[in-house]
């Protein structure tokens, strides 16, 4: 059963006034990589208003870290993003989502594909040990508006450099355009899958042999499933094997 708990928050990174990370005391909450927590604050009501946030930390701390837009007129998103070190925040303490890898079948090539805090989930499967057991190569796609949503890149750029023969960070930016970084790609996701230019730039491709994770915009969920069809590639079920695997933050 599922109970509220009454934490307080540790510390908050802003990455531009729209785009947060936070850091929470979490003692005793057990997850796996790739899973969500429900959290949030005292509503009008008395009950808690609560959002789910996917954990970008790794299992085992006794820190819960969340990457979270706000969404100019939503309800707790903003709240969230006032909030500082020391003030109260309310936990489930029941972890869900079967966004894991327990949930992918093993292969050659692991495509991680996000927009915006999408990325969160793979940040916590990329902290752990069982990714890099599971696959030959590890693309990750960051699919963002401009440079400045691009979070934890300096973590992900580190990873490359010490990773480089089984791991590749990819950002692409949809609104900026980055003459002087030709490691940058522009336009959409299910666009750059379309083209080619995706498999060229990371240097992999979306075959038989690939797994691909799908995470965020519900939009760029189903174009990028429409793209990779086109490829021959499906939904992964447990009755009927597939390659792709999703996590939309909302309908
Ligand atoms: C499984 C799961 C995991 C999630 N993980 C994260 C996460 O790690 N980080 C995160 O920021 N959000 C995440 N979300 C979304 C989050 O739960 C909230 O919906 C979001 O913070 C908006 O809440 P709100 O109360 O501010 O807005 P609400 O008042 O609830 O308004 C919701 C509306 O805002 C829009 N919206 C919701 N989320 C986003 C978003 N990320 N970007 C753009 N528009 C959005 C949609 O149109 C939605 O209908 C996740 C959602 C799900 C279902
Ligand atoms: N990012 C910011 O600068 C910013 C600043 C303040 C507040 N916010 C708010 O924060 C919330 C989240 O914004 P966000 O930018 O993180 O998330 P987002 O709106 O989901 O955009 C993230 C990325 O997804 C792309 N995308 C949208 N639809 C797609 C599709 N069908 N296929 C492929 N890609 C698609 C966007 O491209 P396009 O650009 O082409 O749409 C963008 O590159 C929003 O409510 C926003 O208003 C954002």
């Amino acid at each position: 059963m599922s109970t509220w708990m009454e934490t307080t928050v540790e510390s908050v990174r802003h990455w531009h006034s729209g785009l947060l990370s936070l850091r929470i005391n979490s003692p005793h909450f057990s997850f796996k990589a790739g899973q969500f927590a429900r959290i949030g604050l005292p509503g009008n009501d008395g009950e808690p208003l609560a959002r789910a946030y996917s954990m970008v930390s790794a299992p085992g701390t006794e820190t819960l870290e969340f990457v979270i837009a706000v969404v100019p007129d939503g309800d707790l998103s903003p709240r969230l993003a006032k909030l500082q070190a020391g003030d109260r925040i309310l936990l489930n303490s029941h972890p869900s989502g079967f966004f894991t890898l327990d949930h992918v079948p093993e292969g050659e090539t692991l495509w991680l594909l996000a927009t915006g805090t999408g990325i969160g989930p793979y940040l916590s499967i990329l902290k752990g040990e069982q990714v890099w057991q599971n696959f030959r190569r590890i693309r990750l796609v960051h699919g963002v508006r401009s440079s400045a949503d691009l979070c934890y890149r300096d973590w992900l750029q580190a990873l490359q450099q010490k990773k480089p023969q089984q791991f590749y960070y990819q950002p692409v930016l949809s609104r900026e355009h980055h003459q002087h970084q030709p490691t940058m790609l522009h336009g959409r996701i299910p666009a750059l899958v379309d083209s080619g230019e995706l498999e060229h730039a990371c240097k992999a491709v979306f075959n038989s042999q690939a797994q691909i994770m799908l995470c965020g915009n519900p939009a760029m969920i189903q174009d990028a499933r429409t793209a990779l069809k086109a490829k021959g590639l499906e939904k992964h079920l447990r009755r009927k094997p597939g390659n792709i695997t999703m996590e939309q933050y909302w309908a």
